[in-house]
């Protein structure tokens, strides 16, 4: 089965999305270890509460940002992981960890990329005024947020929102759709081909069909 290993900094709410999904049998992966680069992450918590092994790994004990990574993929080597998660790990992931794992580093960020990268994408996305936002899950390249896209949620931005609000209803489509591409992932289904992730379909799978569109103000309104 395919071994997940998990980088968090923080709370770590999609690391339980992930676990909670494992868990349940439907992604056909195990959780292997957690990575952290701070302790007191509460991911931490959840690893522990999960029994999932988890490792601090300390940024300063390293001479340079690429001996860091270094290290991390070293340890995720040495325990057989076949795809690394950025469930809110906020670093920029250096080239020592993509080599070890090319097209194997998945990021979830909270926002329709390539809009709003970087960090805040919620309240970047108030503040510009945009009436659709989303979060986006993708693979990890050397730049902020720019890696091939894998799968896209979107929610309407209401009037009234507030950073807290708009980041609450993307959260809980940010667990709907991580484990949902890791899933893909571990059924052999996506084939990246430059910037473009393709899903292939299972046999005898009809081809997507478009769905509802989401307009917002609601046509009418
Ligand atoms: C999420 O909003 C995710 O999109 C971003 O960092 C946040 C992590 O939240 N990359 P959590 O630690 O998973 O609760």
């Amino acid at each position: 089965m395919l071994k997940l290993g998990v980088l968090a900094s923080g709370r770590g709410s999609n690391f339980q999305s992930i676990i909670d999904a494992a868990e349940s049998g439907r992604l056909g992966a195990s959780v292997e270890v957690l990575v952290v680069d701070n302790p007191s992450a509460f991911a931490i918590k959840r690893a522990e509460n999960h029994n999932i092994q988890h490792l601090f790994i300390n940024p300063r004990d390293f001479a340079s940002k690429d001996d860091f990574f270094v290290k991390i993929a070293a340890e995720l080597k040495g325990r057989g992981v076949g795809l690394v998660i950025l469930a809110g790990f906020m670093r920029i992931v250096r080239k020592p960890l993509l080599d070890a794992f090319p097209m194997r580093v998945m990021n979830i960020h909270p926002a329709l990329l390539p809009s709003f990268p970087g960090l805040h994408g919620q309240s970047q996305t108030i503040d510009y005024g945009v009436k659709i936002s989303g979060c986006t899950v993708h693979f990890v390249d050397e730049g902020m947020d720019t890696g091939p896209v894998i799968i896209q949620a979107a929610v309407p931005v209401l009037p009234r929102d507030t950073e807290e609000k708009l980041s609450a209803r993307i959260l809980s489509l940010e667990h709907k759709i991580f484990p949902e591409a890791i899933r893909l992932f571990s059924e052999g289904r996506l084939e990246v081909e430059g910037r473009i992730v393709r899903v292939k379909k299972r046999s005898g799978q009809n081809e997507l069909e478009p769905e509802a569109s989401l307009v917002n103000p609601p046509l009418g309104y």
